[in-house]
């Protein structure tokens, strides 16, 4: 049975109205996650390393490690531990690599208890952007619940917050057309999202030392993660994904990172899901993860932009050569973010990482 996107308990009267055209039936099955009633937020966080070379040793570095001792199991209370957490790498638009880690809790509460149980906190603090040999980031979304959307093309294997699920959605009604992530997201009912004007030179902010930089929150900042899983593709598939697919999205996202100010987009990463010890990135998954400056921007180019509609036109032709049986997995979570659900700091990175753009300006300009 086909059931609304947004939950009962968070569905209002419409103020804003809905983008869905009338009398409108998906012509597939997608897939949402149902959290808690209980549920009033969540949290995604992304801390990285960012090096001037990729390593080629076999490993991952020291500090992916002490990123990830944090949420090891020994250090801290399990209730207070983020539900699922990844490891990604990417090289990025200034050529430096990249280790994160991508964590999710069910709370701001429990986020909050493990900053400071952990000892993150304390060690965070006590970094010295003049004493460190590479720089590092934390990236953190805290959107209230009505602020979060998930769309997932099966209902068998989660993905990213959809691990933080009670259980997976019926199909859902709201997919498939532009405007479809917007119905989706319970603030849109009263709130049309708007975002604030960015001034790409906003402020030039040169510097030879290594510093400890923390950007504010941004006015509707709209966050994507868009997934793919082709690790259960057959040989044919395979090649196809490899062939056809991979180069196109790839060609999306490396516009989104070298031109995105023409768009509204501050950042774009193509991230490899990647081994936490030896780095490699063999997983067959990656994911696009791009901050934009409000989501009519993000809506437009993906309705609009040729490169995006070269990976949607793509997808069909995809399925068509498969004859409608793909084992590839899509998903994506997007996050429309008042700004104080969000924390950006920057210790020795280059000017153009993450949200910095916001700040410095855009690499491409
Ligand atoms: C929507 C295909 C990657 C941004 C869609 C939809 C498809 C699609 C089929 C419609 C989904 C539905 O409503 O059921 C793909 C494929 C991708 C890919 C095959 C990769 C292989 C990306 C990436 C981004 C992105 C990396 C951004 C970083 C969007 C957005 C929408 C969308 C924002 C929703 C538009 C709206 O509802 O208004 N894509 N996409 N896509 N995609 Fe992609």
């Amino acid at each position: 049975m086909i059931e609304p996107a947004i939950p009962e308990h968070l569905r209002q009267e419409r103020t804003v109205p809905a983008k869905m055209p009338k009398n409108f039936t998906p012509q597939f099955s997608s897939y949402m996650a149902r959290y808690p009633e209980s549920t009033t937020d969540l949290v995604m966080a992304v801390f990285g390393a960012q090096f001037t070379n990729r390593r080629d040793d076999g490993k991952t570095s020291e500090a992916l490690s002490k990123l990830t001792s944090f949420v090891s199991s020994e250090l801290v209370d399990t209730s207070n531990q983020p539900r699922f957490h990844e490891t990604a790498s990417v090289v990025d638009a200034s050529g430096y690599y990249n280790e994160t880690l991508v964590a999710y809790w069910s709370s701001t509460a429990a986020y909050d208890r493990w900053t400071r149980d952990s000892g993150f906190t304390q060690w965070w603090e006590g970094l010295d952007p003049e004493k460190e040999t590479h720089g590092w980031f934390i990236e953190v979304f805290l959107p209230s619940i009505d602020r979060i959307e998930t769309i997932i093309s099966n209902n068998k294997i989660a993905e990213g917050a959809v691990h933080l699920r009670e259980s997976f959605s019926g199909p859902v009604l709201e997919h498939i057309y532009w405007g479809s992530m917007r119905d989706r997201l319970p603030a849109s009912q009263t709130d049309p999202l708007t975002g604030s004007e960015v001034n790409w030179r906003a402020v030039e902010c040169k510097s030879d030392k290594p510093r400890r930089v923390r950007v504010p929150g941004i006015r509707n900042l709209a966050v994507i993660r868009s997934g793919q899983d082709w690790a259960d593709a057959h040989p044919e598939e395979r090649e196809l994904y490899h062939s056809e697919m991979h180069p196109t999205l790839t060609k999306g996202m490396n516009f989104l990172r070298d031109n995105g100010y023409e768009v509204g987009c501050f950042n774009c990463r193509l991230m490899d899901i990647m081994d936490p010890v030896t780095g490699k990135t063999d997983r067959d998954r990656t994911f696009g993860l791009a901050y934009f400056d409000e989501l009519a921007s993000l809506e437009r180019w993906s309705k609009e932009h040729p490169t995006h509609l070269n990976i949607f036109n793509g997808f069909y032709k995809y399925v068509q050569k498969l004859h409608g049986v793909i084992s590839l997995r899509l998903y994506h979570e997007v996050l429309v973010l008042k700004p104080e659900q969000q924390f950006f700091e920057y210790i020795g990175c280059h000017a153009a990482t993450g949200v910095l753009t916001a700040v410095n300006g855009h690499p491409g300009l």
